[in-house]
């Protein structure tokens, strides 16, 4: 199995039958918990985190099919395998164990190599199971990747290329008969419909590298607020057009421990959105705070906001949630999936708050120094 040393509880009104099961488990090398009743049994079990459990069934008040039930019912103790104690006249009692979830039964008195055997079985097979819970997991999550990337290339590029080949054609066709300016118009619909679907392809690639684990991770220690400063003019046009007013009150000396490309598409995925999301003559604002060993940037507008039920879907690669933008920008839904990502990979985190209507806040988290 591994190196992890089990805890096994062992729950009996008897205190010798109790000293009996630890001595012979105490030589297998396991550590040891007891109970002498239902009632202790129930408020311990979590507090040690059990691995396995050897139950007596008749003690006073809560027996030890109780106590079963109990714990079947929490999803926090049901995994753990529950081995019942039986006297040799209370077999027909066994049938009743396994109904309620127990997973073994052992006669006493015990014999000492039986007991060993079946908690080393019943153990390897909790081992097992939690190996194979956590793998499903893992590939439900694959699937849902894998079922994001189909449908983003199915729908989102798609269609772009449908307007690229149609619109190519028609050039083709009629090159000689459309008129100058429709023909401007074309070939600026063009331009703009091929800079949108190579975003997207790079975009996708990029998550899909970070998913695959093949984006390299090079912390350094920088100053965000320079970095701040070079974001910010790659949208100086867009800035201008909406009237935007842009305030940076991120500490000069502030100096935080990651690596800088991808918290540098980080902040120009929350910078590109403040301003997509924000109408004219609005505001955007970064500000930065520490908290202990990690500093805290924020990167606020006034824009349009996120209605309290769709922030849920933000983040997420298995539900699809892109809006246009205030003067009709398009995206590919996956900024902020990749800023996540990002953070997650430098050890921060990223949390939104947002009111509908009157704006949002973006704040992350990095270490400030070495993790
Ligand atoms: N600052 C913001 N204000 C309002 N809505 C926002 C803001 N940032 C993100 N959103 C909402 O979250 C959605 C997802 O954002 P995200 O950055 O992941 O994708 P996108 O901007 O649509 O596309 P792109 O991949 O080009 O960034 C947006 O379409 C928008 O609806
Ligand atoms: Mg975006």
């Amino acid at each position: 199995m591994n190196d992890k040393k089990f805890t096994i509880l062992i729950v009996d009104d008897v205190p010798e039958n109790i000293q009996l099961a630890a001595n012979i488990l105490d030589k297998e090398g396991y550590n040891i918990a007891f109970a002498p009743d239902g009632k202790s049994a129930l408020s311990q079990v979590k507090n040690i985190s059990s691995d396995l459990i050897l139950l007596d069934i008749m003690m006073p008040e809560i027996d030890g099919f109780m106590v079963c039930e109990q714990l079947k019912k929490d999803p926090e103790t049901a995994n753990i395998p529950i081995i019942f104690l039986t006297a040799m006249t209370e077999k027909e009692s066994v049938v009743r164990g396994f109904e309620l979830g127990g997973v073994d039964y052992i006669v006493k008195p015990f014999n000492d190599k039986e007991l060993a055997a079946r908690v080393k079985t019943h153990l390897a097979l909790k081992y097992a199971n939690e190996k194979l819970r956590e793998s499903e997991q893992h590939l439900i999550a694959l699937n849902a990747t894998k079922d994001k990337f189909f449908s983003i290339i199915a729908h989102d590029l798609r269609s772009p290329f449908n307007a690229l080949i149609s619109g190519t054609q028609l050039l083709k066709d009629c090159y000689n008969s459309i008129e100058k300016d429709t023909l401007d118009i074309l070939i600026d619909e063009l331009h703009k419909s091929s800079t949108n679907v190579f975003a997207l392809l790079e975009n996708l690639l990029e998550w899909a590298r970070s998913q695959s684990g093949n984006i390299s991770y090079t912390p350094t220690v920088f100053n965000p607020d320079a970095l701040i400063k070079t974001v910010i003019p790659v949208f100086t046009k867009n800035i201008k057009d909406k009237n935007i007013r842009i305030i940076n009150t991120v500490d000069p000396n502030l100096s935080v421990y990651a690596d800088m490309d991808m918290i540098s598409t980080v902040l120009r995925n929350l910078c590109g959105n403040a301003v997509k999301f924000t109408p004219d003559g609005g505001s955007i604002c970064f500000r930065s705070s520490e908290q202990g060993k990690f500093a805290e940037i924020t990167v606020s507008d006034t824009g349009i906001g996120i209605p309290a039920e769709d922030i849920d879907k933000l983040f997420r690669i298995d539900t699809k949630y892109s809006q246009i933008g205030t003067a009709g920008e398009r995206g590919t839904g996956l900024g902020l999936i990749l800023c996540k990502e990002f953070i997650g990979k430098n050890g921060g985190t990223i949390r939104i708050e947002s009111k509908y209507g009157k704006g949002s806040r973006f704040i992350f988290t990095l270490p400030k120094d070495k993790i």
